[in-house]
């Protein structure tokens, strides 16, 4: 079983030298030295001082966005080969709070400035297709909103959701994918999912990928958890089997913080590789 994946979603903090010293301070917590495979996404601008700052760690760069095009007349858009350059290798597509519903009154959304970036499952398959043509790790995210799972429709949005995303991909491209399991209502809100109905719905999103992709070609799929992933929650959802590792928003603004969630998937893995 490959190393879980903990990725921290920065999301817009982060001044070049705020970002900087977080990477000291994750530095010195010496996360190389523990089974877990560790990322972080800080805002486009500290990506290129990042990149330098984590030479001769195992910490991954990763990107909060990308468009679906190389180059051209796209004011304000970053293409994939932008980002390959700066040396990141993942980057996050389809984030709630990009993704907008134009037309379709949403109680949850109207209000919420955010989540009017106009992101749907079109451009999100448009820029899977990109990212991984440029060999960037796309971190799908899909997740319903409150309203969706008052209304009982949980597997139907995630599921719709999935089969747009990967529309056209190769089965060998889907099985190089990383999902993101990250319920509307639980992020930036302390409000988690508990750990056996994420654990559920992830094992729903891999059901999914496995039936276009093929069992063979899913082995390499990793289907995290994220939406208030705190240190006193993270084992309980790491230790999940379905959960192959968590995005972390607010928890990954600290160095403390991010290392402990580290640090439970660490345990995991060893406690796994003993066979228990
Ligand atoms: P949160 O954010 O951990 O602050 O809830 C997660 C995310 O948005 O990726």
């Amino acid at each position: 079983m490959p190393d879980q994946l903990i990725a921290g979603n920065w999301k817009m903090h982060g001044t070049v030298a705020w970002s900087l010293a977080l990477v000291e301070e994750l530095k010195h917590r010496n996360l190389d030295a523990l089974n877990a495979e560790v990322c972080i996404c800080p805002p486009f601008t500290a990506l290129y001082a990042v990149h330098q700052a984590l030479r001769g760690t195992e910490i991954k760069l990763g990107a909060q966005d990308v468009f679906w095009k190389d180059q051209g007349a796209y004011t304000s858009q970053i293409a994939p080969p932008m980002l390959t350059e700066l040396g990141v290798s993942y980057v996050i597509i389809g984030h709630s709070e990009t993704r907008g519903r134009f037309g379709v009154p949403e109680p949850d959304f109207t209000d919420e400035i955010l989540r009017h970036f106009g992101e749907n499952d079109a451009t999100v398959n448009l820029k899977v297709k990109a990212a991984l043509l440029h060999g960037l790790t796309p971190i799908i995210c899909v997740g319903e909103t409150l309203a969706e799972r008052q209304a009982g429709q949980t597997d139907a949005v995630i599921t719709a959701q999935v089969k747009r995303d990967l529309q056209g991909l190769d089965p060998a491209e889907i099985g190089c994918l990383v999902f993101a399991y990250e319920p509307v209502w639980a992020i930036g809100t302390g409000e988690v999912c508990d750990a056996p109905e994420a654990n559920r719905v992830c094992a729903l999103i891999r059901r999914i990928a496995t039936e276009l992709c093929g069992e063979e070609n899913a082995q390499g799929l990793r289907v995290l958890y994220g939406g208030s992933v705190k240190p006193d929650n993270a084992h309980d959802l790491l230790a999940q089997p379905h959960i192959d590792g968590a995005l972390v928003g607010g928890a990954s603004l600290s160095a403390a913080s991010f290392a402990e969630i580290v640090s439970h998937a660490h345990k995991i893995a060893n406690h796994r590789n003993n066979g228990a």
